[in-house]
């Protein structure tokens, strides 16, 4: 039986064990940081660590709110999706039911945009289609403070959160985003366009974590019968947009880059490199205009 926290004088160290064992009980797999984290987002402190401080004695409204949080979890709700804010590459990002929590797989774009672009200086146009939180957009932005760009949603909710996080990071006066079925409202030209697309299989989808299915919203993970259905209707649109010169980091499944490479090239764009998450997965391509080659 887990033990139950003391209705009155819990202590930190008693109540973390109390959440570590409920956490544990229904294979949360990092019981002891979510417990941490939790705790931290409960007691309105920013640290997750408690060392030093384990006798502190909670009160009864502490103990009482962090339960329900601890119960949230039990039911797989993500720790992000809880305290309502994901760490994304240098940024902290807002998130809610309408967006996807960002992945840390997703920073090998940002890598990828790095490398390509030494310069930090240099004054670019970026696009991001689908931008969910706006995470890579602003990060982008972040990183090159001579650029500005635009982030694409179809997702009204998607749009006024990326809003929203380009404003809490400072960003606001070189972002803009805005509503679209992909390209549809797009009519510039860009030298950078970001993508990270939905590419899971519809049918597998009720085969993923409880995490994923239960709380990510389906269309940012649905990407047709063979995931490719997305890259199949955005592979024109990024060579009708895509300045000369320009690139395109395009984030794929692990299994996907074949097949994504062959949609890309078959439209006019050439895949210049890969690049590999951290599980050594091919994660993100790079492409460019295939006459420029
Ligand atoms: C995999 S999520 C990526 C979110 C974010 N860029 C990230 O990396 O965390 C895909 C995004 O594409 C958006 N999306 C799906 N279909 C779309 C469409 N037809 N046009 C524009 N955006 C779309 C979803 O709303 C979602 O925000």
């Amino acid at each position: 039986m887990h033990p139950k926290p003391a209705k009155e004088a819990t202590s930190v160290k008693v109540i973390l064990e109390w959440a570590k064992e409920k956490l544990l009980g229904v294979q949360i797999e990092s019981p002891i940081l979510d417990a941490r984290l939790l705790l931290g987002f409960a007691l309105g402190t920013p640290q997750e660590r408690f060392y030093g401080s384990e006798d502190k004695i909670l009160t009864k409204s502490q103990t009482d709110n962090y339960a329900k949080l601890i119960e949230r979890r039990c039911k797989r709700e993500p720790v992000s999706r809880i305290i309502g804010t994901r760490g994304f590459w240098n940024l902290t990002l807002r998130i809610n039911s309408s967006s996807l929590d960002p992945r840390p797989d997703s920073e090998i774009l940002m890598e990828a945009i790095l490398r390509s672009l030494p310069d930090k200086a240099v004054n670019l146009k970026f696009i991001d289609f689908g931008t969910g939180t706006g995470c890579l957009l602003l990060s982008a932005l972040n990183e090159f403070p001579n650029s500005s760009g635009v982030g694409v949603d179809i997702s009204r909710e998607c749009i006024k959160l990326a809003k929203e996080n380009a404003e809490l990071n400072g960003l606001s006066r070189r972002a803009r985003f805005i509503e679209s079925d992909w390209g549809r409202e797009v009519t510039d030209k860009f030298d950078i366009i970001i993508a990270n697309p939905p590419y899971i299989q519809s049918d597998t989808i009720s085969t993923l974590d409880p995490e994923v299915k239960n709380f990510d919203p389906h269309i940012a993970l649905d990407g047709g019968q063979d995931g490719l259905s997305c890259y199949r209707k955005l592979a024109p649109q990024f060579v009708g947009i895509l300045k000369k010169g320009g690139l395109v980091f395009l984030e794929i499944g692990y299994n996907q880059s074949e097949s994504v490479s062959d949609i890309m090239e078959h439209s006019g764009l050439k895949c210049v490199h890969i690049n590999q998450d951290l599980g050594h997965r091919d994660r993100c391509l790079v492409l460019a205009h295939r006459h420029q080659y």
